[in-house]
C-alpha cells in the first residue's frame, strides 16, 4: 500500500498538519485564519487544499464543495486534493468523516470511507520509475481523525486495495511499450495473481497455436515479440453461483501494423493495453473486497507491429470460433484479438461477459476523451454495468448495435471485414465484436479509448494512464449475484 492509513479518536501527537473539511459557503471554523484563506482564494471548491499556519500548528483547509451537492464521490476528490497538497509531510491527520461530514443524511460511512482511501491514494500516485531525480513525495501516513468504527475502518483497507488496483492498471499502461512486451506483462500478472490470491494461466507461441487463435496470431505476425494469452480466475468461498468474465484488449504496443499510424497517431500508444489493465487492476483487488462470484479474466496480449511478414492488408485470418475476418485495415486490430477472447470467453458458459478495450478514435470523437462508449446485446446488463459505473463515479454512454449496419462489413472473401464505412466507427467495431459472443450470454463492451489516458491533471489523475474502468469491475463483481 503506497499510504498507511488509520483512524484515531484525536489527531496524533506525531501528525505534522490537520486537515479540516470545509464545505463551499460555509463559515470557516473560528480557529482558522479566515482572513489569510479568503485572501489566497480558498472558497471552499472541491479539491482545493490550502495550508496555514495557525497557533495550534499547521492546519489544511480542505474544499468539500456544496454541502447540497456532497456525495462519498466528492469525498474521493476531496482526498486526492488533500494528498497532493500534503506530499512535503509524512504524517498528517484528517478530520472529514469525524465533523462536517457526518452530519450528511444518508451517507454511508462505511462508503466514504473507501472513496476517502481511493481519492487519497489516487492523489498521491506518481509514476516514476524512469526519473533519475524523482520528485520529492513523502507522504506515508494519514490518520482519520474522530471515528474509529470497524466500518471506517473496514472502508478504508477496501478503498486503499481497489485503488491499489487502478494504480497498478496506471502504471501498467505507463510502461514503455519496448519494456513491457507481452511476455513481461504476462510475467507481472503472474506475480499479482499470486498475491491476490488467483489462478493464473499463460498460454505462449506453441498453446496459442494449439488454440487456433488465428486474430491473436495474425496481429502478432508483424512482430518479433511473441504474443501470450492469459486466463485469471477468482474462485469465492464456498459455492459458485454464478461467474463473470472481463476480458481486456491488451495490445502492448499500437503501430498500426502495414496500415501505420502517423508519429503523432502512435505517440501515446503504448496506452492500447488499457482494457487488460483495467481488467487486472480489478482482478487484483476481488480478494480484499471478498468478491462472493466467480470471476475470469481473458487476456490477449500481442504488439501491433510491421515486421517482414506482417499480415498484409487483404489477408484472411480464421478466429477461434471458426469465423474468418479479412483484414483490409491492420489498423483495426484490437477486434482481431478480441474476437479469439471473447470466442474462449463464451466456451465456458458464464453468466455475462464485459470487454474493455481502448477499440475506437470514433469513440472518442464521439464522446470526447472522458467518457466510455458502451454497446452491449442485453438490456438488463447494460442497466447493472451503468448502475456500477455510476457507483463508481466512472463515466459511460451508451450507443446503439443496429443490427443493419452490419452490412458495411460484408466480405466478398470471408465472413467479414474488419472494417466498416467511414463514419460510426465505434458502432461497426462494436457489431464486429458481437459475432464473437454466444448470442445466449449478456454482454457489454466498454470502449474506453478516451478515458484510459489523459493529457489534463485533476486531483485523482496524472498525465497518461488512469486506470480507467478498474472501479466499475470492481463495483460490478461486488454487487453481481
Ligand atoms: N488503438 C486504436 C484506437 C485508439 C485511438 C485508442 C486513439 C486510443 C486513442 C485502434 O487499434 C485503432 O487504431 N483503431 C482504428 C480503427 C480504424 C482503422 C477502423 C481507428 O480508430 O482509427
Ligand atoms: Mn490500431
Ligand atoms: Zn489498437
Amino acid at each position: 500500500m503506497a499510504l498507511t492509513l488509520s483512524t484515531a479518536r484525536s489527531a496524533p501527537a506525531a501528525a505534522e498538519l490537520v486537515g479540516i473539511g470545509i464545505f463551499k459557503g460555509a463559515d470557516l471554523p473560528e480557529n482558522l485564519p479566515s482572513a489569510v484563506l479568503e485572501s489566497r482564494g480558498f472558497d471552499g471548491s472541491l479539491g482545493k487544499t490550502m495550508i496555514v499556519e495557525t497557533a495550534d500548528g499547521l492546519r489544511a483547509a480542505v474544499g468539500l464543495g456544496p454541502a447540497e451537492d456532497f456525495t462519498a464521490n466528492a469525498l474521493r476528490r476531496a482526498g486526492a486534493g488533500f494528498a497532493r497538497a500534503t506530499r512535503r509531510h509524512k504524517q498528517v491527520a484528517l478530520s472529514l468523516i469525524a465533523d462536517a461530514v457526518k452530519e450528511i443524511d444518508g451517507l454511508d460511512q462505511g462508503a466514504a470511507a473507501e472513496a476517502l482511501a481511493e481519492g487519497l491514494e489516487l492523489g498521491a500516485y506518481r509514476f516514476e520509475t524512469y526519473k533519475s531525480k524523482p520528485a520529492r513525495n513523502d507522504l506515508k501516513k494519514v490518520t482519520i481523525v474522530g471515528t474509529t468504527s470497524a466500518a471506517v475502518k473496514n472502508g478504508l483497507a477496501v478503498g486503499a486495495a481497489i485503488a491499489e488496483g487502478q494504480m497498478l492498471a496506471r502504471t501498467l499502461v505507463n510502461e514503455p511499450g519496448g519494456t513491457l512486451t507481452p511476455p513481461e506483462l504476462a510475467t507481472r500478472v503472474q506475480a499479482m495473481a499470486k498475491s491476490a490470491g488467483l489462478t493464473c494461466k499463460v498460454m505462449d507461441l506453441a498453446a496459442i497455436k494449439r488454440a487456433k487463435l488465428g486474430g491473436l496470431l495474425g496481429v502478432n505476425r508483424g512482430s518479433t515479440n511473441p504474443p501470450r494469452f492469459v486466463e485469471l480466475t477468482w474462485t469465492p468461498k464456498g459455492k459458485v453461483t454464478s461467474t463473470l468474465a472481463f476480458v481486456g484488449k491488451g495490445v502492448t504496443f499500437d503501430a498500426g501494423g502495414l496500415s501505420i499510424k502517423t508519429g503523432a497517431g502512435m505517440m501515446t500508444m503504448k496506452c492500447d493495453m488499457g482494457g487488460a489493465a483495467a481488467v487486472i487492476g480489478a482482478m487484483s483487488a476481488l480478494k480484499a473486497v471478498d468478491v462472493g462470484v466467480r470471476v475470469k479474466a481473458y487476456l490477449p496480449l500481442t504488439d501491433n507491429m510491421l515486421g517482414g511478414d506482417a499480415t498484409r492488408p487483404g489477408d484472411v485470418l480464421k478466429i477461434r470460433n471458426g469465423k474468418t475476418i479479412e483484414v483490409l485495415n491492420t489498423d483495426a486490430e484490437g477486434r482481431l484479438i478480441l474476437a479469439d477472447a471473447l470466442s474462449l470467453a463464451s466456451e465456458a458458459k458464464p453468466d455475462a461477459i464485459i470487454d474493455l478495450a481502448t477499440l475506437t478514435g470514433a469513440c472518442m470523437v464521439a464522446l470526447g476523451p472522458k467518457i466510455a462508449g458502451l454497446m452491449s446485446n442485453d438490456d438488463d446488463f447494460a442497466a447493472t454495468v451503468k448502475a456500477a459505473a455510476e457507483a463508481a463515479d466512472e463515466r459511460v454512454w451508451q450507443l446503439p448495435l443496429p443490427a443493419d449496419y452490419s452490412s458495411q462489413f460484408e466480405s466478398s472473401v470471408a465472413d467479414m471485414k474488419n472494417i466498416g464505412g467511414s463514419h460510426g466507427g465505434a458502432i461497426t467495431a462494436g457489431l464486429i465484436l458481437q459475432n464473437f459472443v454466444a448470442e445466449d450470454i449478456p454482454w457489454v463492451h466498454l470502449d474506453i479509448a478516451g478515458p484510459a489516458w489523459t493529457d489534463s491533471e485533476d486531483p485523482e489523475n496524472r498525465k497518461g494512464g488512469t486506470g480507467f474502468g478498474v472501479r466499475t469491475l470492481v463495483q460490478l463483481a461486488r454487487t453481481w449475484q
